[in-house]
């Protein structure tokens, strides 16, 4: 049994009554490759679709993505030994059924992403150039513009959006909470969605969209985090709003740190990514000394799935007092770098390294969700009507530790398979039921206090200690409130919902799996952990629940 914490989050928000309504069959909350792929398979099959983004349609984290989309499209790879791999990863905690799922339906996928437009890269005898990144066998990623593979299948999609007219988009709109026809233990389901929209004509300020479905495609938590490679629209919203609308939250607590991230003093924020590809092209890493300290750490040394790289490079930097370690690409050459790397390059230029030259120095990082709003096989969540897909969803692809590349490929495949059957499944036109909604906006200017302790006691490293510092200082701050409805407050709120959730889920599995690094419980303990934390919430409360599941990787590590 597991004595779960409740806590007190701010519940059900106050917003302004609507200052608008309008009706659509369906909104689509987020414009990365999940929100954009599920708007465009939805086109014919559904009268009116409504895509809402909180920025501008490119400004999430899709666009940001440099390795690639992961497949088994090459002559030596197949579906099988990518399911191994992203298995392994997973440390025990994916879901088998949805890891077949996406490398069996994964290769379709990208021809038709393909088909769609995208430019991949291809050999000098064209054929389509596929690489390597951490934990993978074979050679399976596909990637675009060398390092710009994310930007390519943006433009792609929003190309083909602007191609439909029938599909609505609506940008600079935050999704305050979702509404409901009724009480969920009554059969109530999705009805609508309020947005707070700054500056899109007749549509500015509060207003409510009554719907019979929505698709949660908003993307991660990053912002939870103090330094994270995460865009500034990463503040966990889709996650927020599922909860405090009913949805169960599943496997918070596997945050990964990406190990790569270029190192810049004393900078907070999003921070420049340096791919997993350079080291898949034969870039290593070495500490202040000189010493490659991944070679017997695992078969694949600089390789290895990035939780073991990324608590690597934060034990070296915590046995020699150094805040970062360096990664070493002088090897590939000029040419190789502008060819290959040029947005990196570009990058890392612009903060005064030359990695043609110079060593870079990089060190772990906030970069992606494995959990989210748990779903099924077809995106559904426990909210009748409502569907999550891409990082805000848990789908159960990545387990304890998203394999890389897995996360273009996991929202791609999963957003087709909720076009299948959604069509089927709308909810009779309703008027949302008002409910009793009480106050509980956190003040926007408490963002930045939270973001540090949640770096310092919740992230690559965790221990009961800091994690409880972490749990007493997120108490204090749910107490305070803010004097504005603003999107500030509302996007500190959702963090604070969500930073609440995974720190009592961190806190609780007391071993070590994947990206969940105790330094108090090192090991990882089938006996006890081998399953998944749920959370949910109920009249502002939040709870968890351990379902317990045998171990999926069948014990291969
Ligand atoms: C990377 O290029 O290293 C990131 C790719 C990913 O997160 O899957």
């Amino acid at each position: 049994m597991v004595d779960a914490p409740v806590r007190r989050v701010p519940g059900r928000l106050t917003a302004p009554p609507p200052g608008w309504t309008t009706t659509s069959d369906v909104v689509v909350i987020g414009s990365g490759i999940a929100g954009l792929t599920a708007a465009l398979r939805l086109r014919g099959q559904v009268d009116k679709i409504l895509v809402v983004t909180k920025d501008v349609l490119a400004a999430g984290s899709t666009q940001w993505a440099q390795g690639g989309i992961a497949a088994a499209l090459g002559p030596e790879d197949t579906p099988e030994q990518h399911e191994v791999d992203t298995l392994v990863a997973g440390a025990g905690a994916c879901d088998a059924e949805a890891v077949r799922i996406l490398v069996n339906e994964g290769p379709e996928a990208v021809r038709e992403l393909i088909a769609l437009g995208t430019k991949f890269d291809h050999s000098p005898d064209g054929e389509l150039s596929l690489t390597r990144e951490g934990g993978h066998h074979r050679d399976r990623i596909a990637h675009a513009g060398g390092d710009a593979t994310g930007a390519e299948i943006q433009r792609a999609l929003i190309a083909a959006i602007e191609q439909a007219p029938e599909i609505e988009v609506v940008q600079h709109a935050l999704a305050v909470d979702l509404l409901l026809d009724g009480p969920l233990e009554e059969g109530g389901g999705i009805a609508g969605v309020t947005l707070h929209v700054m500056g899109e004509g007749q549509r500015d300020g509060v207003g409510a969209v009554h719907c019979r479905a929505v698709v949660l495609a908003s993307g991660g938590l990053g912002q939870v985090f103090s330094q994270t490679t995460n865009p500034a629209v990463s503040t966990g919203d889709g996650m927020a709003v599922a909860l405090r609308a009913g949805a169960v939250l599943r496997d918070l607590e596997f945050v990964q740190f990406h190990p790569t991230v270029m190192y810049l003093p004393d900078s907070r924020g999003q921070q420049p990514l340096i791919s997993e590809a350079v080291r898949g092209e034969g870039a290593f890493l070495v500490d202040f000394e000189g010493n490659r300290f991944m070679q017997g750490v695992h078969e694949l040394a600089d390789l290895a799935p990035r939780d073991v790289v990324a608590k690597a490079i934060t034990r070296r930097m915590n046995e020699t007092g150094r805040p970062h370690m360096w990664l070493d690409a002088r090897h590939l050459g000029a040419a190789f770098w502008e060819r290959r790397f040029p947005t990196i390059l570009a990058t890392t230029r612009s903060h005064g390294i030359d990695p043609v030259t110079q060593l870079i120095p990089v060190a772990p990082a906030c970069h992606y969700a494995s959990g989210g709003v748990r779903t099924d096989l077809f995106g559904r969540t426990s909210v009748p009507g409502l569907y999550a897909t891409g990082e805000v969803a848990c789908s159960g692809v990545h387990g304890a530790n998203r394999l890389a590349s897995n996360s273009l490929l996991e929202g791609l495949v999963f957003s087709r398979r909720i076009a299948d059957v959604l069509p089927g499944e709308l909810r009779p036109p309703s008027v949302p039921a008002v409910d009793g909604r009480t106050a509980g906006l956190v003040p926007g200017a408490v963002r930045r206090e939270l973001q540090e302790v949640m770096t310092s006691r919740v992230g690559v490293l965790r221990n009961a200690e800091g994690l409880s510092d972490a749990a007493q200082l997120l108490d204090k701050l749910a107490g305070l409130r803010a004097d504005a409805v603003d999107q500030e407050s509302w996007e500190t709120t959702n963090l604070l919902t969500i930073s609440a959730a995974l720190t009592d889920a961190a806190a609780l599995r007391e071993e070590t799996r994947g990206s969940h690094w105790r330094e108090d419980f090192p090991e990882r303990d089938d006996a006890r952990w081998a399953g998944h934390f749920d959370v949910v919430m109920t009249d502002g409360e939040t709870t968890l629940r351990f379902d317990a599941e045998p171990a999926t990787d069948r014990g291969v590590s």
